[in-house]
Parts: structure tokens; C-alpha cells; sequence
């Protein structure tokens, strides 16, 4: 039971147009941190879900999963594992390249933060075509773990990529589902 707090969750959200290019309709999360009611709803809802699900890892994707990851690795007693854009991490690298609308593009994981019998919880602020989330789970199958699921607060309604073992789970419908 979401009790109102998911449709609280929604309306803090805030829609941009022509951000960061023209025709883009970008859905601002900076808004719903500004409400903290809204922000521990947030990372709560997640929590509930997960909590008795024996997650060892929550793994945040650059750059707005490392916002609401952390708060839940640490409710549910879960190590927090950063998936970086290409560069960024200093010790020794996986890396997954996945295709854009124009071109490819890379996220990056360190070699030895997920481990084999790891149960993993992928976390992103917005899916859209799902294309970081299915780069993002096939890292952590690279290394013989498992994607429990991928939690993101937004689902944009252009969902194209999927991946056979990917359960999302997103909460801007009137109900988390
Ligand atoms: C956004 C969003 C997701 C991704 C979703 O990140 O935060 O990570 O796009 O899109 P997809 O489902 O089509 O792959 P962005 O590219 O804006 O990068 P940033 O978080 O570093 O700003």
C-alpha cells in the first residue's frame, strides 16, 4: 500500500521542456529532493519492497542513482556499488557499451565490487528506452551475479530495450508496480 505517498512522490517531480535539447520533456528529480517528505517516501517505498529479499548489493547508476541508492543500501543492510560513466573510476574496470538514438555510450564498474553469489538491486532515477539499465544488469551478469531487479523512481513511456532477466520496478503510475 502506497497511501497517497507515490502520488506525492509524482506532483514534486518537476517537467522541463526543451531540456537538454528542444523537443526533450525533462523530468526533474532536484524538486523532489527539495521535499524531504517526498525524498523519505521515496527511498521507504523502496525499502518496503525490498527489504526481506536478501539483497547484498544496491548498485547506483551515474549520476542520479547514486542519490537514492546509498539511502536504501544502507536501510536494507546492502553494500552500495557505483556504475560510472567511462573514466571516472580509478582501480581496474568491466565496462558495457550500449547504443544511444545517435552513437554508443559506456558505463563502467570496478573489477571485484560485485561478486559471484551477490544478489544485486540496480538503482536509476529514469528509465527511457531502458538501454543504461540493460548495460547496467549485463555488467553485474558479466560477473556471475544476480539482478534481483532495477528500481527507478520515473518510467518514461518509450521502454524499447529489454533484458531477459530484467524486472523493473518504477513508481510514477499512481501505484508502485
Ligand atoms: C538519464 C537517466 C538514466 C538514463 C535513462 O541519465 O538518469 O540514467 O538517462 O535513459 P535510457 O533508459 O534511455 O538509457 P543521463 O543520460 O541524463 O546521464 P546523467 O545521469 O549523468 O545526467
Amino acid at each position: 500500500a502506497s497511501d497517497g505517498r507515490v502520488e506525492r512522490i509524482a506532483s514534486s517531480i518537476r517537467a522541463i521542456p526543451n531540456f537538454p535539447k528542444p523537443g526533450i520533456l525533462f523530468q526533474d528529480i532536484t524538486t523532489l529532493l527539495l521535499d524531504p517528505q517526498a525524498f523519505r517516501d521515496t527511498t521507504d517505498l523502496f525499502v518496503e519492497r525490498y527489504k526481506d529479499k536478501d539483497i547484498t548489493v544496491v548498485a547506483g547508476v551515474e549520476a542520479r542513482g547514486f542519490i537514492f541508492g546509498p539511502p536504501i543500501a544502507l536501510a536494507i543492510g546492502a553494500k552500495f556499488v557505483p556504475i560510472r560513466k567511462p573514466k571516472k573510476l580509478p582501480g581496474e574496470v568491466i565496462s558495457e557499451e550500449y547504443s544511444l538514438e545517435y552513437g554508443t555510450d559506456k558505463i563502467e564498474m570496478h573489477v571485484g565490487a560485485v561478486q559471484p553469489n551477490d544478489r544485486v538491486l540496480i538503482v536509476d532515477d529514469l528509465i527511457a528506452t531502458g538501454g543504461t539499465l540493460c548495460a547496467a544488469a549485463k555488467l553485474i551478469e558479466r560477473v556471475g551475479a544476480k539482478v534481483v531487479e532495477c528500481a527507478c523512481v520515473i518510467e518514461l513511456p518509450e521502454l524499447k530495450l529489454t533484458h531477459a532477466t530484467m524486472r523493473i520496478s518504477c513508481m510514477n503510475k499512481g501505484q508502485m508496480n
